[in-house]
């Protein structure tokens, strides 16, 4: 746990992430549901959340990786699942970009599929980022697109048709990325997506898909970190 917080807390951007997660973890109440997201600014909402179920905060949480299971387990929140409750009554969950719609690209953590389920079954999803995360329109970091092992090189060929450059995301050590859900992961440089909807219309619909890092409408706030402050993104 204490190397956890040290990795997290010497990212670029931390205070910020930090600000954020924290902010967000203030719109939780008591008896929710709450879907608890991956990655580095996640992390600090559910660390702040783990300290507000210690002080007396009654949630349950549905967590949207193996590793963010871990973690609200270490931080004492209980856990349930989507076939126990399959309404969530609000998402807290980072991205990579987001862009002034509230659409976002996420997965660069890998756990894309599992957060749009999580984010697609959730009354409210907030967004945690740090300023670095919002662009004027999406496409600068590459599109995370989970697929099956057994399509991969069909789907490769079909993304390049798209106009993107797909490439199969490795982990540091240069073994291939295993998804939580088996799947491999696909990192496609589309350069500026001008209609993030349609984009996602036409990942959606090739077989052998399973999910896109596409969040199109599912944010209806974002909780951004800007210096030791925060700002609110609404939409
Ligand atoms: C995890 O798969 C992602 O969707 C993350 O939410 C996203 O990559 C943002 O991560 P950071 O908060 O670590 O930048």
């Amino acid at each position: 746990m204490a190397e956890q917080i040290m990795t997290h807390s010497q990212g670029a951007h931390s205070q910020e992430k930090e600000a954020a997660g924290r902010a967000a973890a203030k719109l939780v109440s008591d008896g929710e549901i709450v879907g608890l997201g991956t990655g580095s600014t996640a992390y600090f909402a559910v660390i702040a959340l783990g300290e507000r179920v210690q002080a007396g905060l009654k949630i349950i949480g549905i967590p949207t990786s193996v590793q963010t299971g871990d973690l609200a387990r270490t931080v004492g929140i209980p856990l349930t699942t989507l076939d126990e409750n399959p309404e969530i009554d609000i998402t807290i969950d980072g991205a990579d970009e987001v862009d002034p719609n509230l659409n976002l690209i996420k997965g660069g953590g890998g756990a894309l599929l599992r957060e749009k389920v999580v984010a697609s079954a959730s009354k409210k999803m907030v967004v945690v980022a740090d300023s670095g995360k919002v662009v004027p329109g999406l496409g600068k970091f590459p599109l995370p697109v989970e697929v099956i092992p057994f399509a991969r090189t069909l789907i490769e060929k079909k993304i390049v048709s798209l106009g993107a450059s797909p490439r199969l995301r490795m982990r540091p050590d240069g073994s291939l990325f295993i998804t939580d859900n088996g799947n491999q992961i696909l990192d496609c440089s589309f350069g500026r997506i001008d209609n993030p909807p349609a984009l996602a219309v036409l990942l959606s619909n090739i077989p052998g898909i399973v999910e896109h890092g596409l969040f199109i409408g599912l944010a209806k706030l974002a909780i951004v970190g800007r210096g030791d402050g925060v700002e609110e993104l609404r939409r």
